[in-house]
């Protein structure tokens, strides 16, 4: 109303001043062209009479004269009339001639506009007419008798002015309405075609149709500069935080302090970074072997939020509050962990059954069938609101930044955007997703993406994932795919798929380098009763399937028989964490390991020392950095891996810019990393001559690559990450409020609010 107000007040007051100019002109024309046709009447009245007036004065009868003039004058309009025989003469005329009208004063009345002629008397305006008039009789000597006054009555000009003045009026009151009413609605439409472009810009779509020929063209100008600044802001944000270098824990707090001004944020996932265990009478604090919270740790450091996640470990429970929480790290609190219990029904069924057993392998191209199971999914599913309840609970504000971690969470982001329409939901996968065609063999397909597509952004490692989860989504559910911007608009809310590669802490926690490399290798070897000079290779992975152990294992058995100048000189330790034991294909892996380590050491038994030694046991993160320093080179093999953390920890380990990378082509690590030697983990000839080539390279090889490799994960760390996905919370943030600024519908509210039922969760 206010818009339309603008347009109508100046409208109206515009008419106002125009009928104010126009009413005195039409007024003063009306006397004119009235005065004219009168004038010409009383010519006309002039002519008409003046034989009978000739006729009558020939008489000398002055009385016949006058009433020959009361007759005439009987005339609605002629209200007088005289005659004039010389200008001292006294008038034969009506009663009704004005008395200032006497021979003698006629002299303005002869000459001079017709306007002029106006007489304003008692009886209001009257036009007086002066005619010679001519005796016929003696017309060709062409001498007049006399004149004629003729004296017409104007007063009507007057109610015919008042009355156009009224037509006037109304005529424009009528205008006025008129077109102020044409002037908002066109406004109001065409404000709306505005507001309509600028949201759709606001939500990307502009951004993803620059060239939509549907779009007005009178729009496409201003679409072109919205677009341009739109670009510039997210590339303002983008360098400003790149301007950050180094990234690390102030970086990113600078972001959380600033974009964000220090908003609220939840991490959510399956594992805890601490678990307490009892050993013996005592709790002893463990971190579990996870590159999840290997990356995730340092930024819960530095941004001090609350993490959820399924309390596991066996003395947890006594170790936290009322409220189920308890702060960590223990040694110097910097943030809440708030532990959720799970049942052992519960934990079989969300955890080992449909994460591990269904999603996992089917996420994995390792050979290793998924097995799906309708009471899995059953407590998966509740699992899963179980955490987005937590959330819930934990969020002190309506709109926290929810960072939820991995393929254990699918369904979880839906079900906080159902209870937190306004939460700013970042989903990282941590694994591969597979392409169409293998993903669709999940009976609860649609469920999971529908689940999934409840973020705001979704994260994976590589741009090889993003495309497969674009590609599953376009393929298997009714949403708009947008391949330029990596976005999915589905039930009315925007998904962005964005590649944001993890990576380590940098530099490196100092308790991790606190021993130098010498004292590494020293006691690593010391601890083996390996000689000073023997050459080590480490391996560090959960034990599963997808890590490639078996195939690096053959890799070290295939390099000894094809070097066997190695024999006795070079061992291989395996670090080896157990891993989600109770299910079987783990339970067989861990087994086939044993057997096949025992299998390689029985072969080359004459060795003086032996060329695996297997460690399948949990080892804290400083032991772990220690055989990283001890060791000549590091072997990653995974089948298929996101993008498998002991690579760069490896080089983060290394600051000395020794020590070899021989890496797996499918890691999603092998595409930041082409100073590895990258290999092929089915091939075990072609590994074992990237393991020669290792124990071969000179030294200055090794630090020319090490030191290209170090300045890629020091550049890259996993603060760069984290802040990243900030970054973009903070534009997904400021566009929202954007859109609420511009009175946005309520179903677009928080990007995500579903305007359609959610898919029904078959049980
Ligand atoms: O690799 C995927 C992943 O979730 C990692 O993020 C994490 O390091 C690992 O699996 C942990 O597995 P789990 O929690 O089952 O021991």
């Amino acid at each position: 109303m206010r818009l339309s107000l603008r347009f109508i007040i100046p409208l109206l007051v515009v008419l106002a001043a125009v009928a104010y100019a126009v009413v005195p002109l039409v007024d003063s024309l009306t006397v004119r062209w009235f005065t004219r046709d009168l004038d010409i009447r009383a010519n006309l009245v002039a002519r008409t009479v003046e034989d009978a007036v000739h006729d009558l004065l020939k008489t000398n009868d002055r009385r016949r004269v006058r009433q020959l003039f009361e007759k005439i004058t009987q005339d609605e309009r002629l209200f007088a009339i005289g005659y004039c025989a010389t200008p001292r003469a006294e008038p034969i005329a009506t009663t009704s001639l004005p008395r200032e009208l006497r021979c003698d004063s006629l002299g303005k009345f002869r000459t001079g506009r017709v306007e002029t002629h106006l007489l304003q008397s008692e009886r209001g305006l009257l036009l007086v007419s002066v005619r010679s008039i001519v005796d016929s009789t003696i017309i060709e000597s062409g001498a007049t008798t006399g004149e004629l006054v003729l004296v017409h009555d104007m007063s009507f000009v007057d109610r015919r002015s008042e009355e156009t003045r009224k037509y006037l009026f109304w005529m424009f009151g009528g205008l006025a309405l008129t077109i102020s009413l044409i002037t908002v609605v066109v406004a109001q439409l065409s404000w709306r075609g505005w507001e309509q472009g600028l949201r759709a810009l606001m939500r990307g779509e502009g951004l993803l149709r620059p060239a939509d020929k549907s779009a007005r063209p009178e729009l496409r100008p201003l679409a072109r500069d919205l677009r341009e600044l739109v670009q510039d802001i997210q590339t303002e944000h983008s360098s400003r935080a790149d301007d950050l270098v180094p990234w690390g824990p102030e970086a990113l707090r600078a972001i959380l302090d600033g974009e964000l001004r220090g908003q609220e944020v939840i991490v959510v996932s399956n594992r805890e970074p601490y678990l307490h265990m009892f050993s013996g009478n005592e709790i002893v604090v463990r971190q579990p072997a996870s590159g999840l919270v290997t990356a995730l740790e340092p930024i819960m450091r530095a941004c001090s939020g609350t993490w959820i996640a399924h309390g596991s470990g066996t003395a947890d429970r006594d170790m936290v509050d009322k409220n189920d929480r308890v702060a960590v790290p223990v040694d110097n609190p910097a943030y809440q962990l708030r532990r959720v219990w799970l049942t052992a029904q519960e934990e079989s069924g969300y955890y080992y059954g449909f994460a591990n057993e269904g999603l996992w392998p089917l996420c994995h191209n390792a050979h290793v069938r998924p097995t799906f199971r309708a009471t899995d999914w059953e407590q998966y599913v509740a699992v899963n609101r179980k955490f987005a309840d937590a959330v819930v609970r934990e969020a002190t504000s309506d709109d926290p930044i929810v960072l939820v971690q991995d393929y254990h969470f699918a369904m979880l982001p839906r079900f906080v955007r159902e209870l937190l329409p306004n939460a700013t939901i970042i989903t990282f996968w941590h694994i591969p997703w597979p392409n169409p065609e293998s993903f669709s063999i999940c009976p609860w397909r649609e469920e999971l993406l529908d689940g999934m597509l409840g973020s705001s952004i979704l994260g994976f490692h590589t741009q090889f994932h993003c495309n497969n989860f674009v590609d599953t989504v376009d393929r298997l559910l009714e949403a708009r795919v947008d391949r330029e911007s990596f976005s999915v608009s589905y039930q009315s809310q925007q998904t962005e798929v964005k590649r944001y590669p993890i990576s380590v802490d940098w530099p490196p926690a100092p308790a991790l380098l606190a021993k130098s490399v010498d004292e590494c290798r020293r006691d690593v070897r010391h601890h083996h009763h390996l000689p000073e000079d023997h050459v080590i290779g480490v391996g560090v992975d959960r034990l599963d399937y997808t890590k490639g152990i078996e195939e690096r294992l053959r890799a070290v058995q295939r390099f000894l028989e094809l070097h066997p100048e190695w024999v006795g000189r070079f061992s291989f330790i395996q670090i080896a964490a157990p891993t989600r034991s109770s299910i079987e294909h783990y339970q067989a892996y861990e087994a086939r390991v044993r057997a096949l380590a025992m299998r390689i050491n029985t072969q080359f038994a004459e060795a003086a020392h032996p060329p695996v030694i297997l460690h399948a046991e949990h080892h804290e993160p400083r032991e772990v950095y220690e055989y990283y320093r001890a060791a000549e080179l590091c072997f990653v093999s995974s089948l298929h891996d996101g993008m498998n953390l002991v690579a760069k920890e490896f080089i983060a380990a290394r600051d000395d810019e020794r020590g070899v990378l021989v890496l797996s082509q499918f890691t999603g690590a092998a595409r930041e990393l082409p100073e590895a030697i990258i290999v092929n983990p089915y091939d075990a000839e072609e590994c074992a001559e990237a393991l020669f080539e290792a124990v071969s390279m000179p030294a200055r090889e090794q630090r020319t690559r090490m030191r290209l490799m170090r300045s890629l994960v020091r550049e890259f760390n996993v603060y760069r990450w984290a802040g990243r996905m900030m970054l973009d919370a903070g534009n997904v943030r400021r566009r929202s409020r954007l859109l609420k600024r511009f009175k946005f519908p309520e179903r677009m509210k928080g990007r995500a609010t579903p305007v359609k039922p959610p898919l029904v969760i078959r049980r």
